[in-house]
């Protein structure tokens, strides 16, 4: 079969290589042009584990191409997919659907033959609909159901492990009131019902729900287990203890249960702000959803406060050390990562900033100017009044920590993602501070 999967970011580049691996024929459209010309070039303009390969063996098998050119990829399309951005429109909170709507304007010229259109981009209910009005309206002669139509098939991967959750998901979702374009999602998702993957059909605005209702349920999960942790440090309970001991009931769940500094990322802040004015539209608010997006803010506004605390109440002069920028490892993604509200915050309190993180440092260099970077760990940290763990990159994990307190000017370490073990960090001499896990409930009680 032949796709068109128009917009060719994270999600984009990663569902076109990945169904040109199924065996289809892909072309990936952006209006980037640079983007495009780098990957004309064999280069990945993302970093993502894994992807470069999957492209480059797909490019040269003759499934895989790269354009600007919108019309001819989806003249000859079966399937035609929408992985444009959907950000929070400036000003309301609201997806800001002008990319997805100036796509579907440029697909309806370019239709040629039955083509099934379908929403991969993460769009408010009621956007699949708008899609099809709009290519009617376009093109007066194309008839939704006989000439288009309209599928909603949400992406659920995740930056960093991207392809493995595009080949082996735990469900794909594809809502469509329509037979004939069910029969065409099921021949492009067929080596998934090969391995037995769960596919959910729906109907259009079923599917659109289901991606914010995942998408808000897990920030929801992250948000409660980030309270818990801070009740637990006041009353000396050790939360990753408290996360076992619920995340093993099956009704709970292990995953998604480790505290940190607040969620970020492309995805979890926009879609909970936009889920909210979705509910509030229809005069059903969603109160639980409402606090979690209120209580993630400041818990990313909190996290510089803590900092200055361990340091003693100020930072005035001092030099701090972050390892970690980008909102999770093993991707060079900045989009709204707490590391964009702890740094500013700490500059304004006085403090110097030296930062590291291994990928996404020339993404962080644009929004994060005033900071020093440093090559590489070691070198961040040296003579740095505190070294303070953002992200979680493995190699973060395994720090030679006596070199660490050599080059530290005081072994002050605050680690905002627990990857550390209190006790031992203590008995190294280290005054560490984490979340959650009070060094009170390491100590026998009298
Ligand atoms: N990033 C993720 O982890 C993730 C996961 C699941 C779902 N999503 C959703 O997928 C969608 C895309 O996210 P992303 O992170 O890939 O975005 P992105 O910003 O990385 O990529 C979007 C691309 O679309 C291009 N584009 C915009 N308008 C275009 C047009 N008319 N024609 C051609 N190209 C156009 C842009 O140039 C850009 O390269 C969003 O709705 C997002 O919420 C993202």
């Amino acid at each position: 079969m032949r796709i068109a999967m128009i917009g060719t970011g994270y999600v984009g580049l990663v569902s076109g290589a990945c169904f040109s691996e199924f065996g289809h024929h892909v072309t990936c459209v952006d209006k980037d042009a640079s983007k495009i010309a780098r990957l004309e070039k064999g280069e990945i303009p993302i970093y993502e584990p894994g992807l470069d390969k999957l492209v480059a063996d797909n490019v040269q098998d003759h499934r895989l191409d790269f354009t600007t050119t919108l019309a001819d990829s989806v003249k000859t399309a079966d399937a035609v997919f929408i992985a444009v951005g959907t950000p929070t429109r400036r000003g309301d909170g609201h997806a800001d659907l002008s990319y997805v709507y100036a796509a579907a304007k440029e697909i309806a010229d370019a239709i040629d033959g039955y083509t099934v259109v379908v929403t991969k981009s993460t769009v408010p209910v009621g956007t699949g609909r708008e899609v099809a009005k709009i290519i009617a309206e376009t093109r007066q002669d194309l008839k939704e159901g006989t000439d288009f139509d309209v599928v909603s098939n949400p992406e659920f991967l995740r930056e960093g492990s991207a392809i493995n959750d595009f080949m082996r998901p735990d469900r794909v979702v594809i809502g469509t009131n329509s037979e004939k374009a069910r029969q065409t999602m099921q021949r492009l998702y067929r080596p998934l019902y090969l391995i037995e993957t769960p596919i959910v059909f729906t109907q259009l605005e079923t599917s659109e729900m289901i991606k914010y209702a995942a998408n808000t349920f897990l920030a929801a999960k992250i948000t409660f287990i980030n309270e818990i942790a801070d009740l637990c440090e006041k009353v000396g309970a050790d939360v990753h203890d408290v996360a076992k001991g619920i995340g093993l009931d099956g009704r709970i769940g292990r995953k998604f249960l480790h505290p940190g500094p607040g969620y970020g990322g492309s995805c979890f802040p926009k879609d909970t702000l936009a889920l909210v004015k979705t509910a509030q539209d229809y005069h059903a608010p969603l109160r639980i959803i409402e606090t979690v997006v209120d209580i993630n803010d400041s818990r990313k506004k909190a996290m510089a406060q803590r900092i200055i605390e361990a340091c003693g109440g100020s930072v005035a002069e001092k030099t701090i050390a972050l390892l970690g920028l980008t909102f999770k490892p093993n991707t060079d993604d900045m989009r709204d990562s707490p590391s964009l509200d702890i740094v500013p915050a700490l500059l304004s309190a006085g403090a110097k900033v030296r930062a590291f993180d291994p990928e996404g440092m020339q993404e962080a260099q644009k929004l994060l100017p005033a900071i020093d970077y440093g090559k590489n760990a070691y070198e961040t940290m040296e003579e740095a009044d505190a070294l303070v763990i953002v992200t979680e990159w493995n190699e973060f994990r395994a720090l030679d920590l006596e070199r660490v307190k050599d080059l530290l000017k005081t072994p002050l370490m605050i680690d905002l993602r627990n990857i550390y073990n209190p006790e031992e960090m203590v008995s190294l001499g280290f005054d560490y501070s984490c979340i959650g896990r009070p060094l009170r409930a390491l100590m026998p009680q009298d």
